[in-house]
């Protein structure tokens, strides 16, 4: 479901407008009387405007490929994204993953819980102040699929429940996707811990 809008999304942006634009230039350009040296610049505007339109469709392609990939390489992926994370904010990650853990996924499961993943991981960046944060991979009770996110900083505020915002909407809707579901809450001493439990053989 969501890719589905991420891509209506980009095609829009990345696609649609940049060929509607074109359409319109080349109609005012057939009404008017060119030399041969303006000419030449214009249709040069639209080999460049091509160039980018056919430029950002590769980028599109690319990232769904990536997204149906994810499944079969989904641990790796991970541990690729955490090491970006890590270079960019300098919080300490740790990954670990738990014998029984799938080593393979189903796409949608798979889309699903790294978009989680990014999301947690952009609030420990925006508002945790943390210095670690871990994040876990495991089965529980041979058939529930446990994923955790924990972080060492400052904790949620008292008033949490009350104001939670559209990332948090969106996690709780992708682990509900699964046929799971999604908390967070404090840890002590400090810090914040998010988890998605969800069947495993959603997950398949
Ligand atoms: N790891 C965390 N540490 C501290 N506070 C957090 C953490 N994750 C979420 N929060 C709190 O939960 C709120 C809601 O998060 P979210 O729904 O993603 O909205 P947003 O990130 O746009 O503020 C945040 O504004 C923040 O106060
Ligand atoms: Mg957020």
């Amino acid at each position: 479901m969501h890719v589905r809008q991420a891509l209506a999304r980009d095609l829009h942006d990345r696609v649609t407008q940049t060929l509607t634009t074109m359409l319109v230039e080349m109609e005012n350009f057939k009404a008017l009387e060119f030399g041969r040296d303006r000419a030449i610049n214009e249709v040069s505007s639209y080999q460049a405007a091509t160039r980018e339109a056919l430029s950002n469709i590769r980028d599109i392609l690319y990232e769904l490929r990536g997204d149906e990939d994810l499944g079969s390489d989904f641990v790796s992926r991970v541990g690729r994204l955490l090491e970006r994370f890590e270079e960019k904010t300098d919080i300490k990650v740790s990954l670990s993953v738990s014998a029984g853990w799938p080593s393979r996924l189903a796409v949608q499961a798979a889309v699903n819980l790294y978009r989680v993943l990014e999301e947690a991981l952009n609030n420990v960046r925006m508002h945790s102040g943390a210095q670690a944060v871990a994040v876990s991979f495991r089965v529980a009770e041979g058939d529930l699929a446990v994923v955790s996110v924990t972080d060492d900083g400052v904790g949620l505020e008292p008033v949490f429940g009350e104001r939670t915002g559209l990332g948090m909407l969106g996690m709780r809707e992708r682990a509900l996707l699964l046929g799971g579901e999604l908390s967070i809450e404090p840890v002590r001493p400090r810090g914040t811990s998010l988890t998605a439990v969800i069947p495993k053989e959603k997950l398949l």
